[in-house]
């Protein structure tokens, strides 16, 4: 049931471990739990520590749930089900610091779901991301102001057996992970040119 990366670098337990489960159990995650793992977000490093993100979090059995869940794409929907807790990632378009659009919004708002996630999987949880859901249906269900965009939803809980999702999910959960080798992103000299480091 476990897929930890397959590498032969001696990387972080959690990174190793880490993947994105559809699967979940029915076990709550408690409030305490929740607060630190929204407090990992907090001190992620942002362009002019403006901060940017923002999230809408609901726990199964709650209204806010129920409204995240109809804002998924029916894929998603079929597995997300099983997850205790259901949140939605938003990003400040606009620079507190000068007022003018920022470039890196999307960008701080991923590192701070990464944060998310390390810390999830520091308590014992596993976070799945999303992008199957409609950013419009979530800004009017929500009242999200103009300036502010839904980036992605993402599912976090204990990681449950395939067992418990439909067929083709349950092959997916035991599918193997695939990753390019390092040596085809990490460059020197010129784009493209593998640097000597891999
Ligand atoms: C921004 C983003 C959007 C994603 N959207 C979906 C999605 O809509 N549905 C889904 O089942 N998985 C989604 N995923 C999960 C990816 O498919 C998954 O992270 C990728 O296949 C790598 O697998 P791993 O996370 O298990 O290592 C998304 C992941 C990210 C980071």
């Amino acid at each position: 049931m476990d897929k930890p990366a397959k590498t032969n670098f001696d990387i972080h337990p959690l990174l190793k471990e880490r993947w994105s489960p559809r699967s979940f159990t029915g076990q709550m995650v408690d409030k305490e739990t929740l607060q630190r793992i929204f407090e990992a977000a907090r001190w992620t490093p942002s362009s002019s520590n403006d901060q940017p993100w923002r999230f809408i979090v609901g726990t199964k059995g709650d209204k806010t749930w129920d409204m995240i869940m109809e804002t998924l794409v029916e894929f998603n929907q079929k597995w997300a089900k099983l997850a205790p807790v259901l949140a939605l990632s938003i990003g400040k378009k606009i620079s507190d610091k000068n007022g003018r659009p920022s470039r890196t919004f999307i960008y701080d708002v991923g590192q701070s779901v990464a944060h998310i996630t390390f810390q999830a999987m520091h308590e014992g949880l596993f976070v799945h991301q999303m992008g199957g859901f409609s950013a419009q249906k979530a800004a009017e269900i929500f009242n999200i102001p103009e300036d502010y965009q839904a980036i992605t939803a993402f599912a976090i809980g204990h990681k449950g057996s395939p067992d418990l999702l439909e067929e083709n999910f349950a092959e997916m959960e035991k599918s193997e992970r695939e990753r390019h080798p390092a040596g085809d992103f990490v460059f020197s000299k010129s784009f493209g040119n593998t640097s000597d480091l891999f």
